[in-house]
This record gives structure tokens, C-alpha cells and sequence, in this order.
């Protein structure tokens, strides 16, 4: 089952005099991972904001495959399988991370028969084995026995993104998902990005950990004072003369 693809086209977002995106263009493909990098300031969460719905473009648009979903609320569009996780882990913490996507698997959007990583829902009633082969091929069967509150934040942000794929998105959106973790979670999330992207998801990533952006990341676009300044590979992107000057002003990237 080929997913949807998520393009901005020409978007602009103004505040007073402030242009804080200009005429961006950006395209989130199926199975890869796309980064958004800038410095502070940049328009990297107006963009995000534009992409979710969260805020209106003043001009461009917004396609998720072949539909116009510049209109529309953040809700309308999660059930068009755009789905965004939040910094603040939205997990019921009083159940178990198994139980949290056994309501995420009863609640998604599509009855759909042969999706993410093969499971069948239409044709196998027995959610627990479709959640235990969806922690098991994400690598998080550990995780599942869990109570979501007694997490760290680490195995948080994992659980988090486990639950968003119980809904079957086409687009994962995430916004500074490396914030609070230290070497060896954002080793494991990075891991975790990757099988998703592999089952066909396109992940768009906003994170200020340009390393972990440049390491993950299949397409990086890099903006500067609301424009992209820099877009394709990481190494392409990271050589790129103006975000080498902006890096290297910031003492980052060295
Ligand atoms: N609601 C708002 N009203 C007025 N100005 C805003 C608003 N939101 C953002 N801006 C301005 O738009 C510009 C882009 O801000 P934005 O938050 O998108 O940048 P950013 O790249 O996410 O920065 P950071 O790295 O600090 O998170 C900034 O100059 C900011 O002050
Ligand atoms: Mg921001």
C-alpha cells in the first residue's frame, strides 16, 4: 500500500511586518525522513505549525498526496493520516505501554487490511498480537509491560511514536523529539525513526540536535530568516556555505 506524500508549496507566514516563512517549498516523501534544521528564529516551528494546521499560510498551500489540505484543523487532518507527536507525551500514565497502543490500535482511523509492517486488522480481531507484532518489529518489546507514567523520558518519546503508528499515518510529524534525552535514547530513537521510515512512513523532523538531524535524516532543508537556504543530502547540506556560517557563528557543527 504506497502512503502519501506531504509537499508545501510557496508557503508564507507573516507576522505584522515580519515574513517569519517565505515562499517555502518542501516535500516529505513516503519512507524517508526529512529534517528541518535553522537557527533560532529561523521559521522552523512556523513551518511545522503551517504543515499540522496548528496555523493558516497568508499564501502557498499544503498537499497530503494528491489533496489540498491547507484548510484544514489539525484533527481533520491527523485522520488524513498526518500525525504529529507532541513534546509532552500524550500516553495514558496510569496503564501499561501495551495497553496505551491497544487503544490506539482500536481507535485508528482506517479499517485497513494489510498495513504497517503486513498486520491486518480487518482480518485478524486479535489486537493484542497485532500490538505485540508492532512493538516486536519496532524493537520496543521491552517497553510493552511497562506503566507509561513510571517511563523515563527516553522510553517516553518511544512510546509515544509507537502509539502515533497505531492510527497508520502516512506523515509523522515531530517536533524537537531529541529534547531531554541523553546519548544512548537518542541512539535508540534514532534506531526507532528508522524502522518507521522503512515501513513506508514519511517523518518529518524539527530538532535543534543538528548532529542527530544530520546523521538520521535522508533530506535535510536548512532555513534562515523564514527561506530555505540549503536543501538535499546531509553531507550536501552540511557543507552548505551559509548554514556553515550560521553553524560555525553558533559554535555548533565543529
Ligand atoms: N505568534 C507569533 N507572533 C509574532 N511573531 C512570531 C510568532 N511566532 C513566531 N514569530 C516570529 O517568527 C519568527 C520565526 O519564529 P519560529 O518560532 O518559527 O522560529 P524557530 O526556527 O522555530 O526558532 P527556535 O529555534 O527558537 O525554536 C521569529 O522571529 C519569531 O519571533
Ligand atoms: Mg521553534
Amino acid at each position: 500500500m504506497s502512503r502519501a506524500e506531504l509537499r508545501a508549496i510557496g508557503l508564507v507566514r507573516r507576522y505584522g511586518g515580519l515574513t517569519a516563512v517565505d515562499h517555502v517549498d518542501m516535500s516529505a516523501p513516503p519512507g524517508m525522513i526529512t529534517g528541518l534544521i535553522g537557527p533560532n528564529g529561523a521559521g522552523k516551528s512556523t513551518l511545522f505549525s503551517l504543515l499540522t494546521g496548528v496555523e493558516q499560510p497568508d499564501e502557498g498551500r499544503v498537499m497530503l498526496g494528491d489533496r489540498d489540505i491547507t484548510k484544514l484543523r489539525p484533527d481533520k487532518r491527523s485522520r488524513l493520516g498526518l500525525v504529529q507527536t507532541f513534546q509532552v507525551p500524550s500516553l495514558f500514565t496510569s496503564m501499561t505501554v501495551r495497553e496505551n497502543l491497544l487503544v490506539g490500535v482500536e481507535n485508528r482511523r482506517r479499517d485497513y487490511a494489510g498495513g504497517l509492517f503486513g498486520l491486518g486488522i480487518r482480518r485478524n480481531p486479535k489486537y493484542e498480537q497485532v500490538v505485540d507484532d508492532m512493538l516486536a518489529s519496532l524493537g520496543l518489546t521491552d517497553l510493552g509491560p511497562a506503566v507509561a507514567g513510571s517511563l523515563s523520558t527516553g522510553a517516553l518519546r518511544l512510546a509515544e511514536c509507537a502509539r502515533a503508528l497505531c492510527t497508520h499515518p502516512d506523515v509523522l510529524l515531530l517536533d524537537e523529539p531529541a529534547s531531554g534525552l541523553d546519548g544512548a535514547e537518542t541512539d535508540r530513537f534514532s534506531q526507532l525513526l528508522r524502522r518507521i521510515a522503512d515501513a513506508g512512513v514519511a517523518i518529518v523532523l524539527v530538532d535543534h540536535d543538528v548532529d542527530l538531524v544530520f546523521t538520521v535524516c535522508d533530506q535535510v532543508y536548512a532555513m534562515v530568516g523564514g527561506k530555505v537556504v540549503a536543501q538535499g543530502d546531509p553531507a550536501t547540506v552540511r557543507s552548505n556555505a551559509t548554514v556553515q556560517s550560521v553553524y560555525l557563528a553558533q559554535g555548533a557543527m565543529t
